[in-house]
């Protein structure tokens, strides 16, 4: 089989794409695959044409590459590809949105409201603490945190470094322990619980090398790991997601609340990341990982 790896692009989560999308090329290739990468731009569709692939792989993060938008033209073209299409992908990046779905589905979200810069820095939307997050962007690109004896995120909200545009959210902050779970198909891998020095769980946490520890299998109650694996895979069947995702918990002990944060349908597959580290705790090699992935594509 012919593998196109789309990955790269022009979201700010360009250079995890990378990232991830190099990892996979090599997989690719050493399961046999005739495998090339392509660096999303904007003459995509030709590039892809030209390379004929009978698979596409995506490797793309974030705004545009994890939000529906690519996952329709590989559907025009009528090349299989892997992870979620259209609707799943658009419905789960965005963050507001999806909760509805969670909802219906009977998983517990935290309140939110939506807000624009403006609003979020001239007041608190919501009794603090909260979190700002953009609604529609990934690896904690933009995420806020604000506590009572904070004068608000106003400064940052409104300087010019602030690259995450208006659609954004406050959200309850939920105490307690951050936990992940990935889905390959029907099937809910583990639980990891992670822990980090830093203030959260941010962009240096994820990604630089000793930013956050792993614990997988989480060391929580037995009832509350199954609680978790049930709603990561009811959530993505409730979007409607197809192959590999990963949704995101807090998980407040002394509430016993099991609260889902969101679903990522382009999951990092970085070497500091999360989901080929739980397929190696099942006994999947990261090979292994991105073969099936590539059996599973479709259109
Ligand atoms: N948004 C990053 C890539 C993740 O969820 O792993
Ligand atoms: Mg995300």
């Amino acid at each position: 089989k012919r593998v196109a790896v789309v990955y790269g692009g022009w979201s700010s989560e360009r250079e995890v794409s990378l990232s991830s999308g190099e990892q996979m090329l090599r997989a690719a290739q050493a399961a046999g695959y005739d495998a090339v990468g392509i660096d999303a731009s904007r003459d995509l569709a030709s590039q892809i044409a030209a390379e004929k692939p009978d698979v596409i792989l995506n490797g793309l993060h974030g705004p545009w590459g994890e939000d529906g938008c690519v996952q329709g033209l590989f559907e025009i073209l009528a090349i299989p590809y892997t992870h979620s299409g259209v609707t799943a992908s658009a419905i789960a990046m965005d963050k507001r949105k999806s909760k509805a779905v969670y909802k219906q589905a009977g998983l517990d979200v935290a309140d939110d409201v939506a807000v624009t810069r403006a609003e979020a820095a001239r007041a608190h939307p919501i009794k603090p603490p909260y979190v700002i997050k953009p609604v529609n962007e990934g690896s904690s690109f933009g995420v806020v945190f604000v506590r009572e004896e904070n004068n608000g995120p106003s400064q940052l909200l409104l300087s010019d470094e602030w690259a995450y545009g208006d659609n954004l959210m406050a959200e309850e902050y939920i105490p307690g322990r951050e936990l992940t779970v990935a889905v390959i198909g029907d099937r809910a891998l583990a639980v990891t619980e992670i822990t980090t020095l830093r203030e959260f769980y941010d962009f240096d946490a994820k990604y630089a090398a000793g930013g956050s520890r792993h614990v997988v299998p989480a060391d929580i109650p037995e009832p509350v790991t199954k609680r978790a694996l049930e709603a990561a895979l009811k959530a993505h069947q409730a979007l409607g997601c197809r192959g590999v995702s990963r949704s995101d918990f807090r998980f407040d002990e002394k509430k016993d609340r099991l609260v889902i944060l969101e679903t990522n349908t382009q999951p990092g597959m970085t070497p500091t990341s999360l989901v080929p580290e739980q397929a190696a705790y099942t006994g999947m090699t990261f090979e292994a990982l991105v073969a099936w992935m590539i059996e599973d594509a479709s259109c």
